[in-house]
C-alpha cells in the first residue's frame, strides 16, 4: 500500500488531502481507501488539528467514482467487503472533530460524490460535474450515496439522481444544496487559502464544539438537541478561548487563539 495515493499537506493544523490517481481520474480503489484510512489513523490522534480540506489531483477530476476496473470481477461477498471498507473510512472522515471541506475540482461521480457527501460541506469549480451514475453500470451507490444524498438534498431529488443516473453541472449542484459555493476553477486555490486562514484563525475548541453541536443534534429531538447546545455553549466558558476572544473584542485587537 502506498500512502502517496493520498497526499498530505499540513498548514498550521489545516490539513489538505489530495486523492492522487490522476490517470484514473482519482477513482477510489481499495489501495486509495486503505491510504485514506492510514491518514485518518494519524489525524484522529491530533489535538492540534484545525480543519481538513480534500481535493483531487489534476484539473479534470475530484474523484470519478469507485474503481470500475477493480469492481468488474467482484462477487457479492467481495463487493460487500469493498463497500464496507469505503463506508467505514468515509464515516471516520465525517466523524473527525473538525470541519472537513470538499474542494470539488472536476468530475465528482459515484463514489466521488459520496466522498463529497461525507464532508461537512463542499465548494466546486464551475467545470465540476456531479452524479450518482451507478445504475448505468448495473449497481446502486455503495459508499453511502443512497443515505447521505437524501439527507443533503431531500429524498425526491436524491431519487431523481440515483434512479436516472443523470449528471448535473455545478450550477444545479449549487441550486439543490449539494455544494455551498461555485467559483471559476482558477479561484479554487485562493478560496482554499482563505478557508485555511479562516478556519485556522478561529477558536479551535469553539469550532469543534460548533461541529459537534450540529452533527450530534441532528440525530436528536429538538429539546435534547437544544440541551446539547446549552452544554457545549457552557463548556466554552470553562476554557481559555472565550476569555481571549471576548477580551480581544473589548480591547479592539485580534484574538490570539
Ligand atoms: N474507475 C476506474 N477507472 C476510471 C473511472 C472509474 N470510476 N473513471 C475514469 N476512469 C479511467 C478511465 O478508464 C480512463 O483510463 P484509461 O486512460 O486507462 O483508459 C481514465 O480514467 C480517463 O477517463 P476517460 O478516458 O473515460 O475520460 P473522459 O474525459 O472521456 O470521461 C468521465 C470522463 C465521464 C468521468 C468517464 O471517465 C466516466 O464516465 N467515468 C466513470 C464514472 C462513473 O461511472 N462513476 C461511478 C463508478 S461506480 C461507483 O462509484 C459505485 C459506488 O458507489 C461504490
Amino acid at each position: 500500500m502506498s500512502e502517496q495515493a493520498i497526499e498530505v499537506q499540513d498548514d498550521g493544523g489545516v490539513v489538505r488531502l489530495t486523492v492522487n490517481r490522476p490517470k484514473a481520474l482519482n477513482a477510489l480503489n481499495s489501495e486509495v481507501l486503505a491510504a485514506l484510512a492510514a491518514v485518518l489513523d494519524d489525524l484522529e490522534t491530533r489535538g492540534d488539528l484545525r480543519a481538513v480540506l480534500i481535493t483531487g489531483a489534476g484539473e479534470k477530476a475530484f474523484v470519478a467514482g469507485a474503481d470500475i476496473t477493480e469492481m468488474r470481477d467482484m462477487n457479492a461477498v467481495e463487493a460487500r467487503d469493498f463497500a464496507g471498507q469505503a463506508q467505514a473510512t468515509l464515516k471516520r472522515l465525517e466523524a473527525l472533530p473538525v470541519p472537513v471541506v470538499a474542494l470539488v475540482n472536476g468530475f465528482c461521480l459515484g463514489g466521488g460524490c459520496e466522498l463529497a457527501l461525507a464532508c461537512d460541506w463542499a465548494v466546486a469549480s464551475d467545470n465540476a460535474v456531479f452524479g450518482q451514475p451507478e445504475v448505468l453500470l448495473g449497481v446502486i451507490p455503495g459508499f453511502g450515496g443512497t443515505q447521505r444524498l437524501p439527507r443533503r438534498v431531500g429524498p425526491a431529488m436524491a431519487l431523481d439522481l440515483v434512479t436516472t443516473g443523470r449528471k448535473i453541472d455545478a450550477g444545479e449542484a449549487l441550486r439543490i444544496g449539494l455544494v455551498n459555493r461555485v467559483m471559476p476553477q482558477a479561484e479554487l486555490e485562493d478560496y482554499a487559502a482563505e478557508l485555511t486562514q479562516q478556519l485556522g484563525g478561529n477558536g479551535p475548541q469553539a469550532v469543534r464544539g460548533a461541529k459537534q453541536a450540529v452533527h450530534d443534534g441532528l440525530d436528536q429531538d429538538l429539546d435534547s438537541a437544544l440541551a446539547l447546545e446549552t452544554s457545549l455553549f457552557a463548556l466554552c466558558f470553562a476554557g481559555d478561548e472565550q476569555r481571549e476572544g471576548m477580551s480581544a473584542f473589548v480591547e479592539k485587537r485580534k484574538p490570539n487563539f
